[in-house]
């Protein structure tokens, strides 16, 4: 039987140290951070998610900004937001939810936020500094993705790496993380020929494709770790809605580890949101030697 990984058990030890570190901040000088989290139109997912996420803010001691705006909010009235976050001494992370309406550029959105407050790590400074491993703030499910595997591997040097999904968000920033631990990276997608052959390689299968029951048992090698990134709603043939990964969990027997859905990532990436949060609030607020330990 192949071992669960806990991303709830994980994320709570990440919410637990940042809840800490929130209290020293508070306490030895006097800073609260916040996080500013804007939503634009109603898109019921992104609704559930900037819900659980301004909840969580508030639980972990931090300030949390909502800001709900219209559906046919323009470009520059977001712009201007954004500028206005920027200034605010009080707002120590800025996260747009994606995806934003058709009308707008998001990489304009993106490229407008401070990289200091980008607690996403989307803006080009920070995807920048990861690619050339020079600190800045890391998109928060590949760190999520990063912290599970780091919990039943200790050494990732020459391991074979598959990376399913090429998106900003995911695909490109994991295999980033993983070739700075010097595994050997494949990034895949749903054009790759030979998926399986690929995947049937890799000691490390991360799947963020966003396709339900896209990977099979017999994809995975004996005793690989296997990160499922998909969130995936489904209504079951005896009409319940459920969420699924992106692998079909229960062919996954032989493998080494594999973090279920719901329960792997999805917690990871809150938990990691916070903590890039007061990340970035030690970065804006205090002298540069302390902010950095
Ligand atoms: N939409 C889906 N995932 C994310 C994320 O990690 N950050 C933001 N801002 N939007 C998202």
């Amino acid at each position: 039987m192949a071992r669960k990984i806990d991303g709830t058990a994980l994320a709570a030890e990440v919410v637990a140290k940042v809840k800490i570190d929130v209290e020293d901040l508070i306490r030895h000088y006097g800073v609260k951070p916040g996080l500013a989290v804007v939503l634009v139109g109603s898109d019921p997912a992104s609704e559930v998610y900037v819900n659980m996420k301004s909840s969580r803010t508030v639980k972990a001691g931090m300030n949390s900004f909502m800001h709900r705006l219209r559906e046919t909010t323009s470009g520059e009235d977001l712009l201007a937001l954004i500028d206005q976050l920027n200034s605010d001494p009080s707002v120590h992370g800025i996260l747009v939810q994606l995806p934003l309406p058709r009308h707008i550029d998001a990489n304009r959105i993106l490229d407008a936020i401070d990289p200091a407050k980008d607690v996403d790590g989307f803006h080009p400074v920070n995807v920048g500094r990861l690619s050339t491993g020079t600190g800045g703030l890391v998109p928060c499910t590949p760190l999520g993705c990063i912290m599970l595997l780091e919990t039943v591997i200790d050494d990732f040097r020459g391991l074979q790496a598959v990376v399913i999904g090429k998106s900003n968000i995911v695909g490109k920033p994991v295999a980033v993380l993983l070739l700075e631990r010097e595994c050997t990276v494949t990034v895949t997608h749903i054009l790759t020929r030979n998926l399986p052959e690929i995947v049937r390689d890799a000691d490390i299968v991360v799947v963020a494709a966003g396709s339900p029951g896209l990977v099979r048992g017999d994809w995975i090698k004996h005793g690989a770790v296997v990160i499922d990134v998909g969130i995936n709603r489904i209504v079951g043939a005896d009409g319940q809605r459920g969420i699924v990964g992106d692998v079909v969990y229960e062919e996954t027997d032989h493998a080494g580890a594999v973090t279920p859905v719901p329960g792997g990532v999805g917690p990871m990436t809150i938990a990691c949101l916070l903590s890039n949060t007061v990340k970035a609030a030690r970065a804006l607020s205090l002298p540069q030697e302390t902010a950095a330990k």
